[in-house]
């Protein structure tokens, strides 16, 4: 065991708490280790991996929900999608949806080759699309997904079921995930400023008692400041702008996009909620049966 970094600060012995968590709970799998050092390495913004101690936590949650199909919002690396992957039943199916299809030469290799490939299906394009167009029947292949060329998947932003995938039996292979509400488990970690419409998009598509979890919903505890010069001393968030139009750049646009999504969370009867303020702040949702 790694027993973390002491250090004497005002005459007494101290260790920063999220070492000592990470000194007592289990260690980073071999395999996630190298992926983390691989993005630190290779990628930019490599923050935006879940990271050890998320990654564990995610793997417990899907531990106790046992889920049988799983969707994440943002694959990036895939560090958090091989974390869930990791803990699924080897029957359980986990589709992961990336926009970014420059990020698939990176990430694709690593899920293939991943103890856990079997159970994660990789698709680039902008999820809020891909929902739209083929809900409940994203499009995956018998087998893994995963080991399918990569050029297949970077002809278009938008997977279309049947298109882009024909079967060696030359049927569509949009295949229906079980009804209507086909999710157990949805992890929304995409574009901060869309967290509204993710949760719009996949609430009909998880099953009666199935859960959304949505990652940095405390946004670095901002959600609690105030801007300078405010009259109020309540963060609010401001109405959508009307189409067409972006009132909100950067950072406070995610800002703006995470304090709108916490309101609708907080106010919706649909579900039951709570915040860990974890990392950047996950937010547990359990839709009500
Ligand atoms: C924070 S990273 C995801 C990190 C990953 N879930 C993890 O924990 O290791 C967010 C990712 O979402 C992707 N993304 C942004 N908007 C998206 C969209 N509309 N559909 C799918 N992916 C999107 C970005 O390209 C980026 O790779």
């Amino acid at each position: 065991m790694d027993n973390g970094e002491w250090t004497m600060d005002n005459g007494e012995w101290t260790m920063n708490l999220e070492d000592y968590i990470l000194a007592h709970i289990d260690p980073e799998p071999d395999y996630l280790h190298r992926l983390w050092r691989a993005t630190n390495l290779h990628l930019n913004y490599p923050r935006m991996a879940s990271g050890h101690l998320q990654g564990r936590v995610l793997a417990m949650l899907v531990h106790m929900i046992r889920p049988k199909t799983v969707l994440e919002i943002g694959t990036f690396t895939g560090y958090s999608a091989l974390c869930m992957a990791s803990a699924l039943n080897p029957d359980a199916v986990l589709h992961t949806i990336e926009i970014n299809d420059e990020q698939e030469e990176f990430t694709r290799p690593w899920l293939e080759n991943s103890p856990w490939a079997d159970r994660i299906r990789l698709h680039i394009g902008d999820a809020l699309e891909i929902l739209a167009d083929s809900p409940p029947a994203l499009p995956i292949r018998e087998g893994a997904v995963c080991s399918e060329q990569a050029s297949a998947f970077t002809e278009s932003s938008v997977i279309a079921p049947s298109q882009k995938f024909p079967s060696p039996t030359g049927e569509g292979l949009g295949v229906r995930l079980g009804g209507e509400s086909p999710f157990d488990l949805v992890f929304i970690d995409a574009d901060k400023r869309q967290y509204v419409d993710y949760y719009r998009a996949v609430l009909p598509l998880v099953r009666p008692g199935g859960f959304i979890i949505a990652d940095n919903t405390l946004w670095d505890g901002q959600v609690v400041t105030v801007p300078e010069g405010s009259s109020s001393m309540k963060r609010h968030s401001v109405p959508s702008a009307p189409e067409g139009s972006s009132p909100h750049n950067g950072k406070e646009a995610q800002l703006q996009g995470i304090l709108a999504f916490n309101d609708l969370i907080a106010a919706d009867p649909a579900v039951e909620r709570v915040i860990l303020p974890l990392r950047d702040g996950l937010t547990l949702i359990r839709k009500l049966p």
